[in-house]
């Protein structure tokens, strides 16, 4: 019937049943997407609300290319609307009349297009062939049963069609949007994003929760794994790098729960920060000297502060000859080095065996010549031998850490180590600490949804039984304006010398150091200079 395929399409019922068995689940989205509760006509249709019935090992056909083909399209929708749900993809009919018909001409054109192609052949594509196959198929069909589309329209429902047959349904234009940073779908009717350090409700829907439970199964079958009852908790990525988080029922108790962290292929750069007002520009330079000059270097913050991206522009100061080791849980940095060695833990088979932890990666890191070890993100043990690192010649060693304050960063760390069972006095823990880390840089996402370095802190030394900070730079909270957004100032503290004066010095960095932290000094309206507020 239509060219390309005809073959599997005579051949009868018999043959093209098998061919096409995996049509079963990728009938499955278009049921499913948003707004349409129309179920799709075909009687295979009952196999594929089953999730059992998701080919989850192994992957489905285009999925690697799914994500990529979808990538290309982000820079216009994200520009189209910079904090808004995407209108029309994302953001499923309120003027329903033509939606509904929009869909039900989907699910028939659907339907058609499933008959005349051939997946596994689709699969065996690039994403650009499999979509111009998509298209051609999918314009034969429109002229085909005459229906009467606008060339919008046309295009409108060849994406939706792509995504399912594709990708991920209807997470594809939340996945193309580059301004999310996070995706979270919280069962089959409740998807929120965060844009722009604010988290919002989306209109987008799956059809009902088996579909959702495909479509994690779909991004699972990736890392080799499935999610069931036996196993209701997985950690996977996407294509593109984006971090998924899956945990479904029993567990989850409304549906299946999948969050994503959006991957930036474009990551901030210290200039965007100031921009954005995250650091003054004194500030950004600040920074820039601790990067240069090698100070060991712990970034602190909370969930989405932003601790990741910090560190990768902080990375950007390294030297281009300096042999660098980074060590993740799921490889974020994008360091611009030409000598990295990028490394990433290993989590539990099915079976429970094969997991390399992040502890292991360091200490064998630690083997492996490096001079400066960068660390994602320090949980556990680990920061032992991170700390290690630091005190033994890999000076400019960093790593981020959760916490919300530098004060708090360090009993963090302290705390570690202690559940680590290294069983050290709390003293001698206390001196590593002090002798190891330079420098804390605080994130933190404030309440309006902005982003900010609330402080560049020195670990001075210990005094009795306390660790001595000092603050070198800080954010202050002045108030709030008309539109609840956060008005601040970052200043520095008014500490003529820091600590690592004499490293910046070595690095011919002084100069610019101490120029960054007079400009960066507030004084009140009679000269004096402002300590705190
Ligand atoms: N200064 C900033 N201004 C605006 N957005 C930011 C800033 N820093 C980070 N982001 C965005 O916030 C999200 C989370 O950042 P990330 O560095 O991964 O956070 P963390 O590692 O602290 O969890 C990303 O999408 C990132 O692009
Ligand atoms: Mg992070």
């Amino acid at each position: 019937m239509f060219g390309r395929r005809g073959k599997d399409n005579q051949d009868g019922a018999g043959h093209a049943d098998p061919v096409r068995a995996p049509a079963n689940v990728h009938a499955n989205p278009p049921g499913g997407s948003p707004g349409n509760s129309t179920e799709p006509p075909s009687g295979r249709q009952a196999s594929a609300s089953d999730p059992r019935q998701a080919p989850a090992t192994g992957p489905l056909p285009g999925d690697g290319p799914a994500a990529k083909a979808a990538a290309p399209k982000a820079p216009e929708s994200a520009k189209a609307e910079s904090a808004r749900p995407e209108p029309g993809k994302s953001e499923p009919p309120q003027t329903s009349r033509r939606s509904e018909e929009y869909y039900d001409t989907k699910t028939a054109i659907f339907s058609a297009l499933i008959d005349a192609i051939d997946l596994s052949q689709l699969a065996k594509m690039d994403a650009e062939s499999a979509r111009d196959e998509i298209r051609d198929i999918v314009n034969e069909i429109i002229s085909l049963k005459n229906v009467i589309m606008s060339i919008a329209e046309q295009e409108e429902l060849l994406d939706d069609i792509c995504n399912d047959v594709l990708g991920y349904g209807p997470l594809e234009p939340l996945l193309a949007r580059d301004d999310i940073a996070d995706i979270m779908v919280n069962g089959s009717d409740n998807v929120y994003i965060e844009v722009s350090g604010k988290i919002e409700p989306t209109h987008v829907r799956f059809r009902d929760n088996s579909q959702l439970l495909n479509i994690c199964q779909r991004i699972v079958s990736q890392i080799g794994r499935r999610v069931d009852e036996a196993s209701p908790i997985c950690d996977a990525r996407l294509p593109d790098g984006s971090r998924v988080n899956v945990i479904v029922p029993p567990l989850s108790i409304d549906g299946p729960s999948l969050t994503i962290r959006k991957f930036k292929k474009d990551k901030l750069t210290l200039e965007q920060m100031v921009d954005f007002g995250t650091i003054s520009p004194e500030g950004a330079t600040i920074l820039e000297i601790i990067g240069r000059s090698r100070c060991n270097v712990v970034i602190s913050g909370g969930t989405g502060s932003g601790k990741t991206t910090l560190l990768n522009c902080l990375t950007r100061y390294i030297d281009e000859d300096e042999r660098v080791i980074t060590c993740e849980d799921a490889a974020e940095l994008q360091l611009q080095q030409p000598h990295v060695v990028r490394l990433e833990t290993r989590p539990p088979n099915l079976e429970g065996e094969g997991e390399v932890t992040m502890r292991e990666l360091v200490r064998n890191c630690l083997r492996m010549r490096p001079e400066r070890i960068i660390v994602g993100e320090v949980r556990g043990p680990e920061a032992f031998d991170l700390l290690q690192a630091m005190n033994t010649g890999h000076d400019g060693s960093m790593g981020t850490l959760h916490a919300n304050s530098p004060r708090e960063a360090l009993s963090r760390v302290e705390g570690m180590i202690t559940m680590g069972g290294f069983n050290l006095p709390p003293r001698t823990i206390r001196e590593m600490i002090t002798s190891s880390i330079d420098v804390i840089v605080q994130a933190a996402r404030l309440r309006d949804g902005s982003r900010r370095i609330t402080h560049v802190t020195e670990v001075m030394g210990t005094e009795g039984e306390v660790i001595t900070l000092q603050d070198l730079f800080v954010y202050d909270i002045l108030g709030e304006d008309a539109n609840g957004r956060i008005i601040g100032r970052h200043r520095s503290t008014g500490i003529a010398r820091p600590a690592f004066w004499e490293r910046a010095r070595y690095f011919n960095e002084e100069k610019r150091l101490a120029a960054a932290l007079d400009a960066a000094e507030v004084h009140d309206d009679n000269g004096m200079e402002v300590f705190g507020t």
